[in-house]
């Protein structure tokens, strides 16, 4: 069952998105498996977004990450990654679809309301940068069918 990390920006929990975000992850039949609110902390923004080092965004992204509380979630499901990255919409909502998360509710790529890792690799790396492994649970839900 594969992985992927979430998190509902600042900008989603000020706007009051939390709920909504995971009504529509738990629709769908993935399934959260770990939850925390925090306000992260400067370091470990910028490990998340290391990547992005020398854009010239940067900064303002790791200033309005830490800037409030934000939701982080492991998500789990068959291909979570890639279905996760579908229910959020494109980066720029201006790109999004209307029926996700972001062609529904947001209109700037610096408060575009949710995050999702963007490959397996990519969710291993995030998932162990906000969460220990005794914080992600196990549960089976009454819905999970196994199709191969
Ligand atoms: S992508 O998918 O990596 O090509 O997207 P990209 O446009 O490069 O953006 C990467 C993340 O940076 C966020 N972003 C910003 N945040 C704050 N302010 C500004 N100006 C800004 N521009 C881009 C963007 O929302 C992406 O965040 P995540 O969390 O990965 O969605």
């Amino acid at each position: 069952m594969e992985q992927t990390y979430v998190m509902v920006k600042p900008d989603g929990v000020q706007r009051g998105l939390v709920g909504e975000v995971i009504s529509r992850i738990e629709k769908r039949g993935l399934k959260v498996v770990a939850l925390r609110m925090n306000v992260i902390a400067e370091a470990t923004a910028k490990e998340h977004y290391g990547e992005h080092a020398a854009r010239p965004f940067f900064p303002s992204l790791i200033e309005f990450i830490t800037s409030g509380p934000s939701v982080s979630m492991v998500v789990a499901g068959k291909n979570a990654v890639k279905v996760m990255r579908a229910i959020n919409g494109a980066t720029n909502p201006v790109d999004a679809a209307p029926g996700t998360i972001r062609g529904d509710f947001a209109l700037d790529v610096g408060r575009n309301v949710v995050h999702a890792s963007d490959s397996p690799e990519a969710a291993v790396r995030e998932i162990a940068i906000h969460f220990k492994d005794s914080e992600i649970g196990k549960y089976s839900r009454v819905d999970e069918v196994c199709l191969y």
